[in-house]
């Protein structure tokens, strides 16, 4: 059975960097294979991981609107584009990556968005984890985009809007009753001093709180130089550890 995580929040709360850790976690314990989905038209998981995508999923979509004027004879929109869709997956040692990419150009996109979503079933089915780094904002899951998902996670540093993303997510997911079968909140960067007062405020959503992961100026300047977070993911172990007890499936 597949099992697929969604990390979500504000902008800059460490979404995409949590989510790289994940992945990195699962091919290190051979929970394997792993599909990363980058959803965020800012794209930068493939960076995270040391990849560099070469078609983006959105780049595919406008090349697919654009070509299908001149078709070859004998080739159909779905054929063309389903080839595409094979082409799009990047493939490392333990996992893959699916870059989402920016958004449409004018043109119908509804017939390709049918056949993404299939296509993204069918792929999500073969692999042992599923992990989603979101966009900021709530659209993917207003639009419902985000389904049949087991395990939504939450990111909230120590910007109170970060809480208040939190608390949307928690609120519109109840309403649209979202097949979300768990979700959770995880820090990132919370002070000590903050800690206790997050965590209290979190028992007020419908999420559970899993740990606060501290800062580290060695991830810190990874990032900054364009480096691979697997130079130095090891010292969150513990904290992943904790993030896969809880949600399960280990
Ligand atoms: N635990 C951490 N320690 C140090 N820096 C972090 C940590 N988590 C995130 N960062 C940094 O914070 C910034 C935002 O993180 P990012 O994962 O890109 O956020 P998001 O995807 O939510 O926009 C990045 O520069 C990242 O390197
Ligand atoms: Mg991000």
């Amino acid at each position: 059975m597949t099992k697929s995580i969604a990390v979500a929040g504000k902008g800059g709360t460490g979404k995409s960097t949590i989510a790289a850790l994940m992945v990195l976690y699962l091919k290190r314990n051979n929970l394997t294979p792993v599909l990363a989905i980058d959803s965020d038209p800012d794209s930068n998981l493939g960076t995270l991981l040391g990849i560099e995508p070469h078609l983006t999923l959105g780049d595919l979509k406008n090349e697919t609107i654009e070509g299908l004027k001149n078709l070859p004879a004998g080739i159909s929109k779905a054929n063309y584009f389903e080839t595409g869709l094979q082409e799009i997956i990047e493939e490392s040692k333990g996992f893959d990556l699916i870059t989402m990419g920016r958004g449409e150009g004018p043109g119908c996109y509804c017939y390709l968005n049918n056949l993404v979503r299939k296509f993204h079933e069918d792929l999500m089915n073969s692999y042992k984890w599923v992990v989603i780094d979101n966009e900021a904002g709530l659209e993917h899951i207003s639009r419902r985009t985000t389904t049949n998902i087991n395990s939504l996670i939450v990111v909230v540093n120590n910007n109170p809007i970060s809480f208040h993303t939190a608390k949307r997510i928690d609120i519109l997911t109840e309403k649209l009753k979202i097949s979300f079968e768990r979700k959770f909140v995880i820090g990132n960067m919370i002070k000590k001093e903050f800690e206790e007062d997050f965590i209290r405020k979190i028992s007020e959503l419908n999420m559970e709180y899993i740990c606060n992961i501290p800062y580290s100026s060695e991830l810190e300047e990874a990032v900054m130089k364009g480096e691979p977070v697997s130079n130095v993911c090891d010292q969150f172990d513990g904290y992943l550890d904790l993030i896969f007890r809880k949600i399960g499936g280990q």
